[in-house]
């Protein structure tokens, strides 16, 4: 059941594998790399737990040398002083130029162990191994790598492409029933922005993945892995359409910072954010009601909140207002003054809209959508 993707970039062309079992196949997958022998395995204590020996075992009957470090769980451990603390090991671990930096576990490792990959001796080969649903369909693919600086997120970060991506869909299993739900806002973005096929698919298939059926599971991964790969192959470095990966993330990225970081999950946010956005879109015109109302319904089929719930909300303060505004204008795709949004035309297509006036915003999404968090 294994689905081998080619993400083309040219010289730096990759392969990401996705099915069940795959850690144990891992030091495999490896061998067929030029790598030096020795390895730097950066994972978290609870998935080293679960999934440790297995990628180490797995390691070492490649031939492989694993020096194994854990950061801690959560957010925090994106940060300078965990990417310190991983060149040391790298440095005193006798790591070269050759020895691949493999992350074992969500975003969070994914991005601290890439952003160390992409500076340790000026790069060295990095993989990932993601283990939660977001990082198995968006962060692991793609190349962006990053940790927090303490006045932003990702804001130290780099553009680097890992050399694998090997995404082992039974490791889902153990995830807490909320990341996975968190999860599945970005699989059905992917239907939104590019798929209209896929979201009609999601809308049959939403319990069998809520249920983790393994073909189910795979199936879903890799149409959302396929989708991102072909996005960046066209615009890497998000000079254009790459863009369009941030449906539902402008308004949902806003929502988490004015909340700091600690009420919503970020696919929770998306979620939220991709209703407020598809409604705006509905109101401009370019939008049908019908596709908006379609959405609605699968995010919360999913378990997903489709507005700020209501123990959370009040009226929304004016100060909050300007703050919220002030988050959407520094958003990266903002340009001079201006409002911009990616935003879906219709179920299975998204495209970028740079000159969304305040007035509409304050209109369509402050209108409906509670800032009091
Ligand atoms: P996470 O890495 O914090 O993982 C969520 C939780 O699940 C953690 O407690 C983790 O220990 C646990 N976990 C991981 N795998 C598990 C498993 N198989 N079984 C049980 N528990 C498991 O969070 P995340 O949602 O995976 O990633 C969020 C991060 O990803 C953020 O820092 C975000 O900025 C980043 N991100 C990056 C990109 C990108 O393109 N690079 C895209 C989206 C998000
Ligand atoms: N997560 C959005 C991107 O990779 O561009």
């Amino acid at each position: 059941m294994t689905v081998d993707i080619f993400l083309n970039l040219t010289g730096r062309g990759y392969h990401i594998y996705i099915g069940p079992g795959l850690v144990g196949r891992l030091g495999a997958y490896l061998k067929g790399l030029p790598l030096s022998a020795k390895a730097l395995l950066v994972t978290n204590p609870k998935v080293r737990v679960l999934y440790g020996a297995l990628a180490e075992k797995s390691l070492l009957c490649a031939g492989f040398q694993v020096v194994t470090a854990e950061v801690p769980d959560g957010e925090e451990a994106k940060s300078l002083s965990s990417a310190e603390k991983l060149y040391d090991l790298a440095y005193t671990g006798g790591l070269d130029r050759k020895s691949p930096v493999i992350a074992l576990g969500g975003g969070v490792v994914g991005d601290l162990a890439g952003f160390v990959a992409a500076t340790y001796m000026r790069g060295v080969p990095f993989v990932q191994v993601p283990t939660t649903l977001l990082a198995q369909v968006d962060s692991s693919v793609g190349g962006k790598v990053a940790v927090n600086h303490p006045r932003g997120k990702n804001i130290i970060g780099a553009f680097y492409q890992p050399r694998l991506v090997v995404a082992d869909t039974d490791t889902l299993a153990t995830l807490d029933p909320h990341e996975l739900r968190s999860g599945l806002a970005e699989v059905i973005k992917y239907g939104v922005i590019a798929d209209a096929g896929f979201f009609a698919w999601l809308e049959s298939n939403l319990e069998n993945l809520l249920a983790l059926e393994p073909e189910a599971l795979v199936h879903a991964v890799a149409t959302s892995c396929r989708i991102k790969a072909r996005v960046v192959e066209e615009d890497e470095t998000e000079q254009g359409r790459r863009a369009i990966l941030n449906f539902g993330h402008t308004v949902g990225h806003a929502l988490e910072a004015l909340s700091g970081y600690r009420v919503f999950r970020h696919g929770e946010a998306v979620a939220i954010g991709m209703v407020a956005e598809a409604r705006l879109a509905e109101a401009m015109g370019i939008f049908p009601e019908e596709d908006a109302a379609r959405l609605e319904l699968l995010v919360k089929r999913a378990g997903l909140p489709a507005g700020v719930p209501p123990a959370l909300s009040a009226a929304p303060t004016t100060a909050r207002t300007g703050e919220f505004l002030e988050l959407l204008q520094r958003d990266k795709k903002a340009r001079a003054g201006r409002y911009a949004f990616a935003l879906p035309v219709k179920i299975g297509r998204a495209e970028v809209f740079r000159d969304v006036s305040e007035e509409k915003i304050r209109q369509y999404i402050l209108e409906n959508l509670s800032l009091d968090i």
